[in-house]
């Protein structure tokens, strides 16, 4: 179990000193895997990269465990856990029923950034699922997980390592800044590459419903699927299924987030330039969030503001990667508010507007 405690803070929340290691993210060494996984089998918080955001591990077997994750993130124990495998073999030892599409999946997307929704097996403890009878699952590909996995001999549950409500984190200093104190270790492993969680996908309706978009995107599932129905876009909302991790409102920066939204991106840039000049006009500190395309314009029309460029427009893989890195940093350079622009929905561009809207104050369509 965990014990660790220093200082008491209240009745569910321990004080700990924070361990940082740093690890070779492709070949993690022997022995700081083997001390994390004790960590994680004594019932401790183990803080780790995966290929798309850094997660918050502990034993999904023990139910201790699992509730010191939603004491340390500050997390509503409505909230579902993802649960962590090592190899698809360990699938029965989670899912009750895996049906045939979820094997087909599982064969072409893993290990990688896809959470797959099945009927949850009765030894999983009910906080990891929050009560419900589904379970999340996937097997991660970054190096580090994987090792991690393999040396715990356990599935591990693990949510995005950051305070609740926050930007996921993309690099273990995301982690420290929400989180030291609060659990015992983290690996670092440098930054992640993906940027943006899993794709969520519910396999236990036909056909099979994007519950959260992410790292694959809709048009390869159906690729593979034929059609593939998208939480709040095609599917009526009786028939939604339940996912109450799914708020509205998430990922927010300290600072107040304005989304510029359009199919148009010239309008987008107009809009956003329009509203940097009102704000600074009143004393605001202005942040924009955008693409290297986008500088030319903004130096042209004089917008003198805290810049983050995301990467090139025409590469969404480069601009999820550095998405939620991008938001902290405007953050910590203290401006009041984030003017950002859309990429549109295709590719990975839909799990980048989810987030945006999402961390978003207001959503301006232009
Ligand atoms: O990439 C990722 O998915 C990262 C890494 C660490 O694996 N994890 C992550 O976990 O993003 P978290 O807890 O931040 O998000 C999990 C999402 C939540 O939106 C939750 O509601 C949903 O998965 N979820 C979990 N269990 C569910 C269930 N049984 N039914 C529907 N949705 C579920
Ligand atoms: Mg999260």
């Amino acid at each position: 179990m965990r014990q660790p405690t220093i200082e008491r803070q209240d009745a569910h929340t321990y004080h700990v000193m924070t361990r940082v290691v740093n690890v070779r993210p492709h070949d993690p060494e022997a022995g700081h895997i083997y001390h994390a996984a004790v960590e994680i089998l004594r019932g401790g918080l183990v803080a780790f990269p995966t290929e798309t955001v850094y997660g918050l591990g502990a034993n999904a077997l023990d139910p201790r465990a699992v509730a010191c994750i939603f004491a340390a993130k500050g997390r509503p124990a409505n909230d579902p856990l993802i649960v962590h495998l090592s190899c698809v073999d360990d699938l029965p030892c989670v899912a009750r029923f895996i049906p045939r599409v979820a094997w087909e999946l599982t064969r072409v997307f893993w290990p990688g950034p896809l959470t797959l929704i099945l009927p949850k097996q009765r030894n999983v403890p009910d906080n990891v699922t929050a009560g419900l009878d589904t379970i999340a699952v996937r097997i991660p590909s970054h190096p580090v997980a994987r090792a991690l996995l393999r040396a715990s001999g356990v599935p591990i549950a693990a949510p995005s390592a950051n305070r609740f409500g926050r930007s996921s984190p993309t690099t273990a200093q995301h982690v420290l800044d929400d989180l030291d104190g609060q659990i015992d270790l983290i690996l670092d492993g440098g930054p992640t590459t993906v940027g943006i969680e899993s794709t969520v996908l519910d396999v236990t309706c036909a056909p099979p419903v994007i519950l959260r978009p992410g790292g694959i995107s809709r048009e390869v599932l159906e690729a593979l699927l034929g059609p593939v129905a998208v939480r709040g876009e095609s599917v009526p909302a009786e028939r939604v299924p339940k996912s109450p991790g799914l708020l509205a409102k998430h990922y927010a920066p300290r600072a107040e987030l304005v989304l510029c939204l359009s199919e148009n991106p010239a309008a987008a840039l107009e809009k956003m330039a329009h509203l940097a000049c009102q704000r600074q006009s009143i004393g605001q500190r202005v942040g924009l969030l955008l693409a290297d395309q986008d500088l030319a314009y903004f130096e042209e029309q004089g917008v003198a503001a805290q810049v983050f460029s995301l990467g090139s427009a025409d590469n969404l893989v480069q601009i999820a990667r550095n998405l939620f890195a991008g938001l902290r940093a405007l953050d910590e350079q203290g401006v009041d508010v984030i003017l950002a622009r859309d990429f549109g929905q295709e590719g990975l561009g839909l799990a980048i507007r989810d987030r945006l809207q999402r961390a978003a104050s207001q959503v301006v369509g232009c």
